[in-house]
């Protein structure tokens, strides 16, 4: 199911995520719907708490980019080695038509489950592995705009205004988040 992706300034994306402890139907819907979500707003990644949800599941599908790279959904991620360093340039989907330079390893190893509780592994590099930083920087409350410069930050300070209105909205229709 499509579902409403959260907007900057709501503070469901600045908590923390609580690790996935059994793969229940509510697990599997919600990777359903992270899916559902991403491909309908045309993003190559989303992050449980974008949908509202503080729990550790992040889906991503760089295909469109790198057709070889099969979409993939990610529980309880973590990153076990990193190398490299680059800048490029990033957006989020809870930050409509903003893009900024952000600092990224070139290459990572994360290690995940699948939707079965298997566990895997994954080595990534490029795009690929900005895409993976991004969707797991999420689940601790970290966003991309969190690493621009204050001059960038000023740059883009009436459009982040607006969106932190949205946001502040969001949580005020979802007291239970
Ligand atoms: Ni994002």
């Amino acid at each position: 199911m499509v579902r409403e992706i959260v907007r900057y300034g709501a503070q469901v994306l600045r908590q923390p995520c609580a690790p996935i402890t059994q793969i229940d139907p509510s697990v599997k819907a919600l990777v359903r719907d992270l899916f559902d979500s991403m491909k309908a707003a045309e993003g190559v990644g989303l992050a449980a708490p974008q949908l509202g949800v503080l729990r550790r599941v992040v889906v991503v599908d760089v295909s469109r980019q790198h057709p070889e790279i099969l979409p993939v959904s990610l529980i309880n991620p973590r990153i076990v080695s990193a190398e490299g360093r680059e800048v490029g340039e990033e957006g989020c989907l809870s930050f409509p038509d903003l893009y900024g330079p952000v600092p990224r390893h070139s290459r990572v190893r994360v290690e995940a489950l699948d939707i079965n509780g298997k566990q895997f592994t994954i080595d990534a590099e490029g795009f690929f592995a900005r895409a993976l930083q991004h969707e797991l920087d999420h689940l601790e409350g970290k966003l991309f705009v969190d690493y621009l410069s204050p001059l960038k930050r000023q740059l883009m300070r009436g459009r982040l205004k607006a969106l932190k209105a949205e946001g502040e909205a969001w949580d005020a229709a979802h007291p239970q988040a």
